[in-house]
């Protein structure tokens, strides 16, 4: 018999995952003004606790990273109140991440690898990408996107146009699935 139908409930965490340059944290801090809700980013809070996320890759490592990234991540999914929280790209690798998931409202941006290419520059700042930056990113997308899309209640699909025509194209999406 099927269980009882998932509901969700816009009194949770809106929470944006994607792939690099989707957008997660422009858009996010457009949806939450929009909502009139707190905007937090675990990767801006992340280098406010720690520093460059890429010199913390050359310092300690990617794995050190994955581990304290989890730690902010289930931290700031425990706000005091409803909030849009947009999370790093990587941090649906972590299991523990995934299934704190579950419990909240979940949108996944998605891009295409045309829109990666125009938006990641030479990478950077992105330790994952090294200097083939378009390359490693259709890579990783290939290895994450079954997660993004496990974890996700809205996928909001590639689109041209401006931040608020996205955060339009969320809204209208969350009220679809509340
Ligand atoms: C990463 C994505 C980055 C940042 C770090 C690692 C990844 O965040 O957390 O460089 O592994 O996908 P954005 O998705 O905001 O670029």
């Amino acid at each position: 018999m099927a269980g009882p139908e998932r509901m969700p409930d816009l009194s949770r965490n809106i929470v944006l995952i994607g792939p690099m340059g989707s957008g997660k944290s422009t858009v996010g801090a457009a949806l939450a003004r929009r909502m009139g809700r707190p905007h937090v980013d675990t990767d801006h809070f992340f280098v406010a606790r720690h520093g460059s996320i890429a010199e913390y890759f050359v310092q300690r490592g990617e794995s050190a990273f994955r581990a304290e990234e989890e730690r902010v991540v289930a931290e700031l999914l425990d706000a005091p109140r409803p909030s849009v929280i947009s999370l790093g790209g990587g941090s649906v690798l972590s299991s523990r991440t995934r299934e704190a998931l579950a419990e909240q409202l979940v949108v996944m941006l998605d891009l295409t690898e045309q829109q990666a290419a125009q938006r990641l520059g030479d990478g950077s700042s992105r330790p994952v990408l090294g200097d083939d930056p378009v390359t490693a990113w259709r890579r990783i997308y290939a290895e994450r996107e079954a997660l993004y899309r496990e974890c996700a209640d809205v996928v909001v699909e590639p689109a041209e146009g401006t931040i608020d025509q996205r955060v339009d194209t969320i809204v209208r999406a969350l009220r679809a699935v509340h």
